[in-house]
């Protein structure tokens, strides 16, 4: 049986997660894809800490290292901000290897660049781990798209706040706490400014914009405002007036062929769709011309939703490969 070699460009939440979910699933990947799959490197800043026992032989940080590793065919990328991460990725599909991304801040900037050149280079990019985590909104766009053109799209796209706004109405917990707590469970950025003030939701929204319309609105004229502005008492109130808060980005494409987007957070009533999804749920709304609205909800951040959506894109990108999955 052939083997296939990939390297995590990062170990820490996500790129643990998909370590583990490989070695879990190792027996039935194979089965189904024909392939056995083997994790031949794996990418930190600093090789001298074992995350996962019995990984210690596999860590480097050097990329030369990881690039130099024969037979090497799929990368998942888990690391943080534009560079080096695209460089990385540049160097990888050059090496003629697929590639699977969670870096969405890398991916809304340079994710057409790096699309166009994997086709050059005759492999696939993966990024359903860039958008909503464990929601499966990037296949499920792309096949509404083989028929439909998308108007609209909104939603809840960032955990981390969506947990907050909960924890704070549904427990009383101080932002910070509350906070705190979505950064131990994994689910907030490694500088988690990202999440509080809207860019982690407004790259996503960017990448779903490029999706969607084939382009980004002008990004120095989108809106993005965060919920760092909202108090407890602000929570507090809306609450005893039967409203919730909801951090909800937004993008249309309007009649004219303008594409504007904004991210903000809204009060909404029970009668509103975002009223009940609460937690670390995300929920991105799509609105099109033959099916209608449609809906995803899921768990938008953390370890196994984020790790098994980019194993989703290895099953789907080998299967794609041997001729019997057409979707990526
Ligand atoms: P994390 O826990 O902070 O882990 C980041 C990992 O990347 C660490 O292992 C770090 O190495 C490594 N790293 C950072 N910069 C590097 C560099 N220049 N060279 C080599 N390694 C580098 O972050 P995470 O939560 O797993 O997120 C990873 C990516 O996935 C981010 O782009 C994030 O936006 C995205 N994402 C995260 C989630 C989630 O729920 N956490 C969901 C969807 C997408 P050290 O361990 O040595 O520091
Ligand atoms: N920090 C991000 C969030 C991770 O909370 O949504 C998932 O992209």
């Amino acid at each position: 049986m052939a083997t296939i070699k990939a390297a995590i460009l990062g170990f820490g939440t996500v790129g643990q997660g998909i370590y583990h979910i490989l070695n879990e699933k190792r027996e039935e990947l194979r089965e189904k894809l024909g392939v056995e799959l083997e994790v031949a490197k794996i990418l930190v800043t600093d090789a001298s800490r074992e995350r996962v026992p019995g990984t210690k032989h596999l860590m480097t940080e050097n990329i030369d290292e990881v690039l130099a590793e024969k037979g090497l065919q799929v990368v998942f990328e888990a690391i943080v901000n534009e560079e080096p991460a695209y460089t990385y990725l540049k160097r990888a599909v050059e090496h003629k290897c697929h590639v699977i991304t969670a870096n969405k801040v890398m991916f809304a900037k340079r994710g057409t660049e790096l699309q166009d050149l994997a086709k050059k280079n005759g492999v696939f990019v993966g990024y359903e781990a860039t958008v909503a985590g464990g929601v499966p909104v990037i296949k499920t766009m792309k096949n509404i798209l083989l028929v439909n053109d998308v108007s609209r799209i909104q939603g809840i796209l960032n955990g981390t706040t969506n947990y907050i706004l909960t924890k704070m109405r549904g427990e009383g917990w101080s932002f910070d706490k509350a906070l705190s707590e979505a950064q131990r469970l994994g689910y907030a950025e490694a500088d988690p400014y990202n999440d509080v003030s809207g860019q982690d939701a407004f790259k996503k929204l960017m990448v779903l914009s490029s999706l969607a319309f084939g382009e980004q609105p002008d990004w120095s004229e989108v809106e993005v405002i965060g919920i760092d502005t909202i108090s407890t008492e602000a929570v507090k109130e809306a609450t005893a007036k039967g409203l919730r808060y909801r951090h909800v980005a937004q993008v249309d494409k309007l009649s004219d062929g303008r594409i504007v987007g904004k991210v903000e957070p809204i009060l909404v009533d029970s009668e509103h769709p975002l009223y009940p999804i609460d937690d670390v749920f995300n929920a991105v709304t799509m609105e099109t011309n033959y099916i209608g609205t449609l809906t995803l909800v899921g768990p938008g951040a953390g370890m196994y939703p984020t790790a098994s959506v980019m194993v989703e894109d290895y099953a789907e990108i080998i299967g794609k490969r041997a001729g019997f999955v057409v979707s990526i």
